[in-house]
């Protein structure tokens, strides 16, 4: 019976790019996803932009954008990180989106009809200058135990001590100075005090549903305890759903000024773009919320438990819908041991830098799934632990395996598997043997052990081959048969090996499947084989080492970060102003398509002193428009004419002007401004336009 699963990741606030820990949440769900839709079940797995709130108002106030066009920018740049890291969400919506303010409102009237919202005044900090009610962290002051000054209006960074912001001392309004006013407001709360909240969660949190961990830091919720500024809190407490205008938010309804507070629409949002999904494919999203088994899972991090094990769950309950199946805790990511974190000192690991690098995003997902178990442990990405597993394990145990018995294959047998002897057989029922193990560590999120497992049976692998020695076998004459045996017997184990990996590593393996001449894999075709006389195709080297000048040029700060002495320093030292770039094959630089281009026209651009347009002729019997950003070196006359080398291949870029269909090759200084000059590349005299260089 195959399963219907519903699947979220928490839906990240839209006042930034992602980072590496949002990357690991992904990757960690879509290893999930892929692995369940390999068993058959059926998945819809939905992200979203959480666009509401007041930190992104006063973002988007700053940017002087509207907080929707601010959000559409941030929305804009999600698919270069997903697609980068093979990340496949079925939908990426916003709570933003009319879907969630229509559900948001939905449910909070049918808490109201179920006697769970009461109104009360209370008082709070306004800014009078700019208009409006501070949230906490937007009040800053001195802490009322130590005195030490410019603390944050709900805890202390210097003694730890947590307080209301009315207690401090001197308080200012963090966003215009102004000394703020109590001012009273009128707030809605869910009472989630409420005996049927409370007996509700208390039964929901313990029932198995969620990590042993995690259930039991709950429970503490539940109880009378001491904080830890020693005074006592009583159980579960009313929550304030409501926030007042100016907000950027869902309205209230039938309460002009008054807003949702963000964490209440927030994963309301979950279900608002499952909905936008399911109605763009023309499936009814009740329907589908009703199905018998529907299973409902959000992979979150451990800061945001309270909303998704109390809040989400008695929102859900005591508005007549379905509560959530599993809520999967994650751990936070650190980077070489938390150092390169902070902000100050630069960027930790920025994602797109990976990606601009050349770095495999499997490498990354390799990486991740290798540490990542069931439980909240943080984890940490370590660059040398990184390079080990990936060019020890991924690539030096297991890519090696198809390396090794391929070129026999190939060369010896025109492609052709032959017959596996008794030896081999019963190696791959060993590795048969492990399916359902692999399988159950992969449903339980036990990503380190199935990779565990996977690595040592790839070492009983290479055993096999080392013991056999197929490239021996290859020099000794009347051993063709025994060769092909054991080079078949390396194949068909590189295939089972490739289903157990293929939830975290889903382009090589697809890859894999080219090769081996094989429809998609899935954990039911452990138990087949390819057999005797498959042909396989020819084998291409399937992945790239990682190489320590990668990591060093992933992990080095922005140039701009650089004190000026570093960066004259540096002038000195590298070749223009910047570090060799990490070597690339042959074949990558095949992919450059550098031509002769004759500039057949040059022109300025109005309304741009950067840029120059040129007019190239590269033999197509057509022209070619590119800008260039020249201007301050050429004027138009010194490049009529000329011969030149471009970038042929380029995808075409929509600029202000018009569209570039191409690039010129010019030489500069790393550091414009240190040394400033740029060099047009022109060929020795003979060259013509359309001749191809390598
Ligand atoms: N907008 C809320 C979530 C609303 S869900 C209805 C939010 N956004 S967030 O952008 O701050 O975080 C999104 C997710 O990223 C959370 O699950 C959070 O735990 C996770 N992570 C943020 N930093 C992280 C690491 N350094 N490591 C791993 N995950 C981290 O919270
Ligand atoms: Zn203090």
């Amino acid at each position: 019976m195959s399963r219907q699963l519903f699947v979220t990741t928490a839906l990240p606030y839209a006042n930034g790019k992602f980072h590496i820990g949002h990357i690991m949440e992904y990757i960690q769900a879509d290893i999930w996803v892929r692995f369940q839709r390999m068993q058959g079940n059926h998945v819809n797995f939905v992200g979203a932009d959480d666009a509401h709130g007041a930190p992104i108002m006063i973002a988007a106030e700053k940017a002087g954008l509207s907080p929707q066009q601010f959000v559409a920018n941030i929305a804009a740049g999600r698919k270069e990180y997903l697609d980068g890291f093979h990340i496949e969400f079925d939908n990426w919506s916003s709570t933003d989106s009319p879907e969630n303010h229509a559900l948001a409102q939905q449910i909070y009237r049918d808490l109201k009809t179920n006697d769970l919202i009461e109104t009360r005044t209370i008082e709070q900090f306004f800014d009078p200058d700019k208009n409006m009610f501070l949230p906490d962290r937007y009040i800053k002051g001195e802490c009322p135990k130590c005195a030490s000054k410019d603390q944050y209006g709900d805890n202390c960074e210097n003694c730890g001590a947590v307080y209301a912001p009315t207690d401090l001392i001197n308080p200012y309004s963090a966003l215009s100075g102004a000394t703020p006013v109590l001012k009273s407001s009128e707030h809605f709360f869910f009472k989630l005090s409420d005996q049927r909240c409370v007996d509700f969660l208390e039964s929901w949190t313990q029932d198995g549903r969620l990590q042993p961990e995690v259930a039991n830091k709950v429970k503490e919720w539940f109880s009378v305890r001491t904080n830890p500024d020693g005074s006592q809190s009583e159980g579960l407490g009313d929550w304030d759903i409501s926030r007042d205008a100016p907000y950027f938010g869902i309205q209230i309804p039938d309460a002009p000024g008054k807003y949702f507070y963000v964490w209440l629409d927030a994963p309301v949002g979950y279900l608002a773009s499952l909905k936008n999904l399911l109605e763009k494919r023309g499936e009814n999203f009740d329907a589908y919320m009703a199905l018998p088994g529907l299973e409902q899972h959000h992979f979150i991090g451990k800061d945001i438990v309270t909303f998704h094990t109390l809040f989400w769950p008695a929102m859900l309950k005591f508005s007549g819908r379905k509560t959530p199946d599993k809520i999967h805790v994650h751990g936070f990511l650190t980077v070489n041991n938390g150092e390169k974190m902070s902000k100050s000192r630069g960027t930790g690991l920025d994602p797109l830098k990976y990606l601009s690098l050349g770095m495999n995003p499997e490498w990354l997902r390799y990486y991740l799934a290798a540490k990542l178990n069931a439980k909240n442990e943080d984890i940490d990405f370590n660059a040398d632990d990184f390079m080990a597993r990936v060019n020890s394990d991924l690539i030096g145990k297991y890519i090696n395996i198809a390396s090794r018995a391929a070129g026999f294959i190939a060369k010896r047998f025109a492609g052709k598997l032959g017959e596996v002897s008794a030896d081999g057989s019963s190696l791959l029922a060993a590795l048969r043997d492990q399916k359902d193990n692999i399988e159950q560590l992969y449903e339980s999120r036990e990503l380190a052990k199935a990779l565990r497992e996977t690595m040592l049976l790839t070492d009983r692998v290479n055993a096999y081959v080392d013991q056999n020695k197929p490239w021996e076998l290859a020099k000794q004459p009347g051993m063709d048969a025994r060769l092909q045996d054991v080079c078949t017997v390396c194949i068909e184990a590189f295939r089972i090996l490739s289903i157990y990996l293929k939830p975290v590593l889903p382009a090589l393996v697809l890859q894999v499947e080219h090769f081996i001449k094989t429809r998609p894999l899935s954990f039911s075709d452990v138990a087949s084989s390819l057999g005797k006389d498959h042909l396989i195709g020819d084998y291409k080297h399937l992945m790239q080492r990682v190489t320590p000048e990668q990591l060093e040029a992933l992990f080095e700060p922005p140039a701009q970060a650089e004190s000026a002495l570093e960066a004259i320093d540096s002038i000195a030292t590298v070749p223009g102003g910047e570090e060799i770039a990490p070597t690339i094959t042959i074949d990558d630089f095949a992919k450059i398509d550098l031509r002769i281009a004759k500039i057949v026209n040059c022109e300025a651009v109005e309304g741009s002193v950067k840029l120059l347009r040129l007019t190239l002729d590269v033999g197509e019997g057509r022209m070619r428009n590119v800008f260039s950003g020249i201007a301050s070196a050429y004027k138009p006359e010194d490049l009529i004419g000329k011969h030149t080398v471009m970038v042929a291949n380029l995808a075409p870029r929509k600029m202000k002007f018009g569209i570039s269909e191409g690039m010129v090759l010019a030489a500069s200084h790393a550091d414009a401004k240190a040394q400033p000059g740029i060099y047009v590349l022109k060929p020795l005299p003979g060259a013509m336009a359309g001749m191809r260089i390598g």
